[in-house]
């Protein structure tokens, strides 16, 4: 399969679908609003067209798929939507990135279903913590939903922390030992200014080399995995002292965009080709006024081919860097939000 490439020659690989917007947290870097607007339930692209639109995707050189939300396991029947899109020529690898909330009574529905991988968002050990910064009490959930996965026969299972300062950057060691003596490949995420991070300031970030630099004391170094087994992940990986290995993201400070082959699609069907892009590509009204197949997969590679966007290394150097939009502009386009255009 021969993929569409961009105005930078970045090849479309994959695809982020968000399966509703919809969150049962409130993470202070995502979702810090009182009040937010939601996509209209009419808008929301049935399993079928989903289906429909990530076939085409796969046809201009998709091959990995990613699940995510809002929280996807919001979704009623996500196994279901998994088992259907397991059926598309040319998709090697469907992935999942989920709060773990409600990952205990699905993680084996999700196996059987075809699901390859899970990554799990957990920022703290502490209860009382994710209370004050998520504004939930079912830490407890989270750590069984992550069992749950584990007992289910996932591998290369996933922990994504987003590290704030002032917040959970006490943790960071605690949270690497959690994960590896669970078998699963902690990550920490840099703090980004997209959509949803409406507290954001430069001040929270907690920077790559700064993580490494506490790592590396605590487990006595941490160096670069030179060959690594995607250089188009957004993760760089890191030997620790100890043998055992990390993934941190460095959107804010080391962007990675000359590598990027992501799109995203929001519940509501509309296509972005950038994590920081402001213009979307309505793809719900072609499905539904019933174009062709062809039709749809030629929308999807003539958008591709116009793409120009490098949002995140744009952002770096900005002098005074603030948030990306302002609360009017959300609201005035929720789609700009984190949770709507699926992290
Ligand atoms: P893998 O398949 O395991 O590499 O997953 P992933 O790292 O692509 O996905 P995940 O959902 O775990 O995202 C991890 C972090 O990377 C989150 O903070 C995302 O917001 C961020 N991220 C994912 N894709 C992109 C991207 O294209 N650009 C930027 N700047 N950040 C991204
Ligand atoms: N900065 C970094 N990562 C973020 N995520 C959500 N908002 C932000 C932000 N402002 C992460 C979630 C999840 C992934 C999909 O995106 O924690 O791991
Ligand atoms: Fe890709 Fe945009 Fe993220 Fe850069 S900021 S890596 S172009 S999605």
């Amino acid at each position: 399969m021969n993929a569409v490439l961009d105005r930078f020659r970045r090849p479309l690989g994959s695809l982020r679908i968000s399966v509703t917007d919809r969150c049962n947290l409130r993470c202070r870097y995502c979702m810090p609003e009182a009040e937010y607007i939601w996509l209209p339930r009419a808008s929301l692209l049935s399993f079928e067209e989903l289906v429909r639109v990530a076939a085409a995707f796969a046809r201009n050189g998709v091959s990995k798929l990613r699940l995510t939300g809002g929280e996807p396991l919001l979704r009623q029947g996500l196994p279901d939507l998994v088992a259907m899109l397991r059926r598309i020529p040319g998709i090697q690898e469907i992935a999942l990135t989920t709060n773990g909330l409600l990952l205990a009574p699905l993680a084996v529905p999700l196996r059987e279903a075809g699901l390859d991988r899970i990554t799990m968002s957990l920022d703290t050990l502490q209860p009382e913590r994710m209370l004050a910064f998520a504004r939930s009490s079912h830490h407890a959930d989270a750590l069984a939903g992550l069992d749950a996965a584990r007992v289910a026969g996932f591998r290369n299972l996933k922990l994504n922390t987003v590290v704030v300062r002032g917040f959970n950057d006490d943790e960071l060691v605690p949270l690497v030992r959690f994960a590896h003596e669970r078998g699963v490949e902690p990550r920490l995420i840099e703090y980004m200014d997209v959509g949803g991070a409406t507290q954001w300031r430069q001040e929270d970030v907690v920077s790559r080399d700064e993580m490494l630099s506490c790592l590396a004391d605590a487990f006595g170094g941490a160096m670069p995995i030179s060959h690594d087994a995607d250089p188009r992940a957004p993760a760089r990986r890191y030997r620790l002292g100890n043998g055992a290995v990390v993934g941190i993201v460095a959107s804010t400070t080391a962007p990675f965009c000359s590598d990027c082959d992501r799109a995203r699609l929001t519940a509501d069907g509309t296509f972005f080709r950038c994590l920081y892009g402001v213009d979307g590509i309505d793809l719900r009204e072609p499905i539904r006024t019933l174009q062709s197949d062809a039709a749809l997969e030629e929308l999807i590679a003539e958008a591709w081919r116009a793409r120009n966007d490098r949002g995140a290394e744009a952002r770096v150097g900005i002098a005074g860097r603030g948030i990306l939009v302002q609360l009017e502009g959300l609201k005035a386009d929720p789609r700009r939000e984190m949770h709507v255009r699926g992290g």
